[in-house]
């Protein structure tokens, strides 16, 4: 699979099925990935990978919290800034219009927080997630580092045939999963990627973008 062909087939997939990823397809995609970038090459990323017994009862706990409409531990960094304004609001709202219509979870459901985080924290069923950390004393430049490290983690799965979705809102849960993969308060959580096969049959969902040239100028040229 060439870069364009995994940049385009990455998704944020949420259903997976439960078939198990072997350790050494984990390993191969996480050792290439440590030659991602970061400024001054401080790689200020620490994983967690998760999988078999102790995901099953992370699932559990926090799917717990979700149904129980616990609203979460307190955030340690806002999903988004306050005040969204457009073009992101509106970007915002596309797609969260998309990907819940796809779900089939109804717009003005009451129980529609609910249920978007009980899938979450079902991690959309996949049979791994990791756990991106980021210490405590990072900076602005690191958390695009820690990005940048997770992109390339997110290609490489798709040269393995595998997908992904990269999910914020495990920081909703962030307390319990530390107590399962045991991140000292050193860490802050950035997020969760959830990984496995797409599980067959399941609608794909092909998120818009706003046109380069909205987001690109070139200078001289
Ligand atoms: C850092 C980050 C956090 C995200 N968190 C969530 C999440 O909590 N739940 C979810 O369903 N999707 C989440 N997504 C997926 C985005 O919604 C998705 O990438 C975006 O809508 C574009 O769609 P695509 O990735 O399918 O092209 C997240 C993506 C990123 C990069």
């Amino acid at each position: 699979m060439d870069v364009y062909e995994a940049v385009d087939s990455r998704r944020a997939v949420r259903a997976f099925s439960d078939e198990p990823i072997p350790k050494e397809v984990l390993e191969r995609v996480l050792t290439a990935a440590t030659r991602a970038p970061s400024s001054g090459n401080l790689q200020p990323w620490r994983v967690y990978v998760v999988t078999g017994e102790p995901l099953a009862e992370l699932k559990r706990r926090a799917t717990a919290r979700a149904l129980a409409g616990d609203a979460g531990d307190e955030r340690e960094y806002p999903m988004y800034p306050a005040g969204l304004a457009s073009p992101y609001l509106d970007r915002f709202a596309a797609a969260a219009a998309q990907r819940y219509k796809a779900l089939g979870i109804e717009r003005d459901a009451p129980d529609r927080p609910m249920k978007i985080a009980a899938l979450n924290s079902g991690a959309f069923g996949a049979p791994v997630v990791l756990f991106c950390y980021l210490d405590r004393t990072m900076g602005p430049g690191q958390w695009g580092d820690a990005g940048m490290y997770l992109q390339t983690v997110m290609l490489l799965l798709r040269a393995e045939g595998l997908h992904s979705c990269p999910q914020v809102m495990w920081t909703m849960y962030r307390k319990t999963v530390s107590q399962i993969v045991g991140a000292d308060d050193g860490l802050v959580l950035f997020c969760g990627v959830s990984v496995g096969f797409e599980k067959e049959g399941m609608p794909r969902l092909r998120t818009g973008r706003a046109d380069m040239t909205e987001t690109v100028s070139f200078l001289g040229v």
